[in-house]
């Protein structure tokens, strides 16, 4: 007697069910299965890979984002300023929040590996000195407009619009980047990038020419926050309306 082909069907349903899914092809991994029980993963290793390194690169540097294994930064920030953002992100910005407690899915703990690891890993480095600090009030936008001409003209252009190194005034860039975003970056640079950090050491850089001041670093931030626009991504084209004579 041959099987009807439902009743096959139904057979090889029943085997999959009692032999479980081993045999199959895509079979989860054990790193995988960890995806589905985010609070398994307790590596730091592990934690930065899946989590993190998609936008700050694998080895923290070379992202799209800052790079952790900067000297400086690793000099200047705090494990509270580590945590606070790892667990919150940051408004507005592409960085998301990882606490359960902020929408996230990582606990407490997790949270502090990635912060001891993140110092152990590339916190080795010379401590840096004499830098501002990493976090400070917006300064006089106009004065920012000065130093920024004398100071990053050279490569992103006197009105930052680009020479080089790019606009860092377009107004999708500025409307994706916090405040304070901005300042690490103009402290820290982009070193891994071919950005100076604040003493403003390069090739061409203009002889004796001091590093910024804080005051300086709040003034810059604020010249480059008052360079933002209400809406991004306009203007969009001006639809004439058939007949109407009016556009919108
Ligand atoms: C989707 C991309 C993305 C992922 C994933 C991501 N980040 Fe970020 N991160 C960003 C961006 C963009 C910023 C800058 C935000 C801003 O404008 O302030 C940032 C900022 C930060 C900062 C502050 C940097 C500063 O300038 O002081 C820290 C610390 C940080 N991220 C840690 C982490 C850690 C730890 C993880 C993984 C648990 C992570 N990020 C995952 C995109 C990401
Ligand atoms: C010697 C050239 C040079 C000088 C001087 C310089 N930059 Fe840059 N800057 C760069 C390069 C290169 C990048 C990376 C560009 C890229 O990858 O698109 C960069 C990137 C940036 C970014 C984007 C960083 C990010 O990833 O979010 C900002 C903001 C910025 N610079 C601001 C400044 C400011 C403000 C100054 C002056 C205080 C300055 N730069 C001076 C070369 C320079």
């Amino acid at each position: 007697m041959s099987l009807h082909p439902i009743r096959l069907l139904l057979l090889s349903l029943l085997a999959t069910t009692f032999t479980g899914c081993d045999w199959m092809p895509g079979k989860p991994t054990r790193p995988e299965t960890a995806r589905g029980n985010p609070a398994a993963d307790v590596e730091f290793s592990s934690l930065w890979a899946t989590r993190c390194a998609g936008c700050h690169g694998i080895d923290g540097t070379w992202g799209g984002a800052r790079p952790m294994n900067d000297p400086i930064y690793q000099s200047l920030v705090s494990d509270d300023y580590l945590r606070t953002v790892t667990a919150a992100g940051v408004d507005g910005t592409l960085m998301p929040a990882f606490a359960v407690a902020h929408g996230g899915e990582l606990n407490d703990q997790q949270i502090d590996i990635i912060v001891d690891g993140i110092r152990s890993t590339w916190g080795k480095g010379t401590p840096v000195s004499g830098a501002p600090p990493l976090t400070g009030p917006l300064g006089s936008a106009a004065k920012g407009k000065q130093a920024f001409t004398a100071y990053c003209g050279h490569c992103h252009g006197a009105d930052g619009t680009g020479g080089t190194a790019g606009s860092v005034v377009d107004p999708t860039y500025l409307a994706l980047v916090s405040d304070q975003s901005l300042r690490s970056t103009i402290i820290c640079g982009r070193t891994d990038l071919g950005m100076p950090d604040w003493r403003g050491q390069h090739a061409d850089a203009p002889a004796n020419q001091p590093p910024l001041t804080a005051d300086q670093v709040s003034d810059i931030v604020a010249w480059l926050a008052s360079q933002r626009i209400n809406y991004p991504g306009q203007p969009y084209p001006v639809l004439e309306q058939p007949g109407t004579g009016r556009s919108e």
